[in-house]
């Protein structure tokens, strides 16, 4: 049997370490392998959630495809779209809405941060969330399951919301499936070695706490912020611990199993923190360089991107109808095709 790989990325800001080796590049490199069927996708809906900037809404989703093709998407051979391309996502998003409790939802990990951060201000719980952020998991069900899709791969932040997409499946199975999976159960795919890549201060890479390093930021730059990643003040000559430290995980992220055993020992050691940056540093820039200039190109060019986005929406939607209009009559609705 076929396995179906689904993935997506939020186009809020360029994209980061975090993303590559937490999603695209496992994306890239399982699109490869025998019997499976690859959907990925720019989640620009979700993006509204956390940007209410047009013109960066666009800009960063061209710049997200860009990214994806540079790094070696073969977009004849899997299906890459824009997920606001594909209006049948919010139709199948409602149908799930309505047999999720709220419970669940208010358990999900963003919604609750932003709940804790409005206590401490001293703020409403709901002061500042809007009802798209509450929703969040739904949409992100109706990705999955608009796709029959069995694997996620996706950074441990996320595996929160494929066990969600899970309940929602089964609710609506239960409800309407009269026996029959009507929905698939999606699982999460998370690459062990990679699951949370940290960022500059060595808390988790993320947009949010300004910690990241851009994918293709130029050479120089990409030096610049390797060599200022924040470490411990052990001398040259004395042992460094590899556990918690953010420049190994980053090179384990990047470096063969061989390359990171060698790595391991020069901590023990004692290497300098100045010459252990600049061995990450060589081994990104060595794999990130030859898919630079590849971005840059397809940068200039985005008439070329939307043409490919536009191909795939079309061979998406020749999943996604069909799969909608199942759904609507398994609830009772007419589809109106
Ligand atoms: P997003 O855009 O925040 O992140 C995209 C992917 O990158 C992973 N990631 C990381 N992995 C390792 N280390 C990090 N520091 C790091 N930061 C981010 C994320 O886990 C994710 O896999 N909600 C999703 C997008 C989405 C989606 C979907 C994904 C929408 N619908 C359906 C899968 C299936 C998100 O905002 O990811």
């Amino acid at each position: 049997m076929t396995t179906r790989f689904l993935t997506g990325i939020t186009p809020s800001g360029i994209p980061h370490l975090g993303n590559y080796a937490g999603a695209i590049r496992p994306s890239v490199r399982s699109q490869w392998g025998a019997d499976v069927d690859n959907f990925y996708f720019l989640a620009d809906l979700h993006s509204l959630i956390k940007s209410q900037n047009p013109a960066q809404t666009q800009q960063s989703t061209l710049e997200i495809a860009a990214t994806w093709i540079a790094c070696g998407l073969d977009t004849d051979k899997v299906t890459f779209y824009r997920q606001s391309d594909i209006p049948e996502i919010p139709q199948l998003s409602w149908l799930l809405t309505c047999v999720t409790g709220k419970g669940l939802l208010n358990r999900a990990h963003a919604y609750k941060a932003s709940v804790d951060k409005n206590r401490e201000a001293g703020l409403d719980d709901d002061a500042d969330v809007t009802a798209g952020l509450f929703m969040y998991p739904v949409l992100m069900a109706a990705d999955i399951m608009m796709f029959k899709a069995h694997k996620v791969p996706v950074g441990r932040d996320q595996v929160q919301h494929i066990e969600m997409a899970r309940d929602m499946a089964a609710s609506f199975n239960h409800i309407y499936g009269q026996g029959q999976e009507l929905l698939v159960l999606p699982e999460a795919v998370v690459d062990e070695q990679v699951a949370t890549l940290p960022g500059l201060d060595g808390r988790k890479m993320s947009k949010s706490y300004g910690n990241t390093i851009p994918l293709f930021t130029p050479r120089e730059q990409l030096r610049k912020l390797i060599m200022g990643i924040a470490t411990d003040s052990r001398t040259p000559g004395e042992p460094k611990d590899t556990e918690g430290s953010a420049i190994f995980q980053l090179y384990q992220a990047f470096a063969s199993t061989e390359e990171t055993a060698s790595m391991a020992k020069a901590f023990a050691d004692g290497i300098a923190w100045g010459d252990a940056k600049a061995q990450l540093f060589e081994r990104v820039d060595a794999e990130l360089s030859p898919m630079r200039s590849v971005f840059d190109e397809l940068m200039a060019d985005p008439g070329k991107i939307e043409a490919i986005l536009l191909q795939g929406a079309e061979k998406a939607r020749t999943v996604a109808t069909p799969l909608l209009a199942e759904m609507k009559k398994a609830v009772g609705l007419r589809d109106l095709r």
